[in-house]
C-alpha cells in the first residue's frame, strides 16, 4: 500500500549537490535506512532488486557522505522499477531530513553484487530542515500542458506530479487523459546534456520515479486505478510506458 504520508514529502524532496559535511548519519538512521528498503513497493515484484550504502569515497561520487548502490536483475521494465522503488526512498528520507541525489554519474568498481548488476546511485547524507526545498513553485519545470493532455477533474495530480526529477531534468513524460483512462508515455527525442545513447536508460528510471509520484498523487485525491504496464518499448517518439483506468468514487 502506498503511503499518503509522502505525498507532502514532493514539495520538500530536492536534489541535494552540496551537503554539510559537519553533519553525519547516525548507526541507528543507517539501519532505518536498510530496513526501509525491505519495505519498498515494487512495480514488479519478481524482479530481484538489491542495495549496498558504501561510503562515498568507494564511488566516484563528489558529494554525499554515503552512496546507495542499487542493483537489479536485467528482466524486462527492471529500469522502471528502480525509479518506481527508490524513488520512494526519496520522499521518506526527506521526512528524516536525509539529502538525496540521484547519481546517474556516478561509478563503482562493484558492477556486480549477488549475481545482480549495477543499475545507479543514490548518494545520501544529512540535512537541515532548512536545506530542503521551501517553494516546489519556484523549481524548474515544464508548464503543465506541455506534459498532461486533458484534466477531467484531475488538474491537482496532472500540477504536481510535474515535479518528479529526472536526470538532467529532461522530464520525459507525457499524460494523455481520456475520460477514465491516462496513457503515460515517454517521448524519445529529448533535448539534453546527456550523451544520447545513454537518454532511454536513465528516462526509463524516470519514467519509473514519475509512475510512483502519479499513484501517489491519485491515491491522495482518492483516486483508485489499474494498472497495466506497456509491454516492448518500440521506436516510436512517443513510448506508450502504462496505462491507468481510474475507478472514481
Ligand atoms: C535517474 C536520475 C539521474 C540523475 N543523475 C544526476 C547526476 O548524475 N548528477 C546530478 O547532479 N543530478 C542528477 N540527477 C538529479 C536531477 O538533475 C534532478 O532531479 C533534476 O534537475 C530536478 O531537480 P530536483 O530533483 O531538485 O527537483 C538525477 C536524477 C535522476 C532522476
Amino acid at each position: 500500500m502506498i503511503d499518503p504520508a509522502y505525498y507532502q514529502m514532493i514539495f520538500k524532496r530536492k536534489s541535494f549537490r552540496k551537503f554539510n559535511d559537519t553533519l553525519k548519519l547516525s548507526q541507528d538512521e543507517l539501519r532505518d535506512i536498510d530496513e526501509k528498503v525491505k519495505d519498498l513497493i515494487p512495480l514488479i515484484d519478481t524482479i530481484d532488486v538489491k542495495c549496498r550504502i558504501v561510503q562515498r569515497e568507494e564511488t566516484t561520487c563528489k558529494r554525499g557522505e554515503y552512496c546507495l548502490l542499487i542493483y537489479s536483475e536485467e528482466k524486462e521494465n527492471f529500469l522502471l522499477n528502480v525509479g518506481y522503488m527508490f524513488e520512494q526512498l526519496d520522499l521518506y528520507l526527506a521526512s528524516k531530513d536525509i539529502g538525496v541525489c540521484w547519481y546517474g554519474m556516478g561509478k563503482t568498481q562493484v558492477t556486480g553484487y549477488d549475481n545482480l548488476k549495477f543499475v545507479i546511485m543514490i548518494a545520501l547524507g544529512k540535512a537541515y530542515p532548512h536545506e530542503f526545498r521551501k517553494d516546489y513553485t519556484k523549481c524548474r519545470r515544464k508548464e503543465t500542458q506541455e506534459i498532461w493532455n486533458g484534466a477531467l477533474g484531475l488538474e491537482r495530480v496532472a500540477e504536481v506530479v510535474k515535479y518528479a526529477p529526472s536526470a538532467c531534468n529532461t522530464q520525459s513524460w507525457r499524460v494523455v487523459c481520456e475520460k477514465n483512462q491516462l496513457k503515460v508515455y515517454r517521448i524519445a527525442k529529448v533535448k539534453s546534456i546527456m550523451p544520447k545513447d545513454k537518454v532511454p536508460f536513465y528516462n526509463t528510471i524516470d519514467m519509473g520515479i514519475f509512475l510512483y509520484f502519479l499513484e501517489l498523487a491519485l491515491l491522495y485525491n482518492r483516486l483508485s486505478f489499474q494498472r497495466l504496464l506497456c509491454q516492448k518499448e518500440g521506436e516510436a517518439e512517443l513510448i506508450p510506458v502504462a496505462l491507468y483506468n481510474l475507478k472514481r468514487a
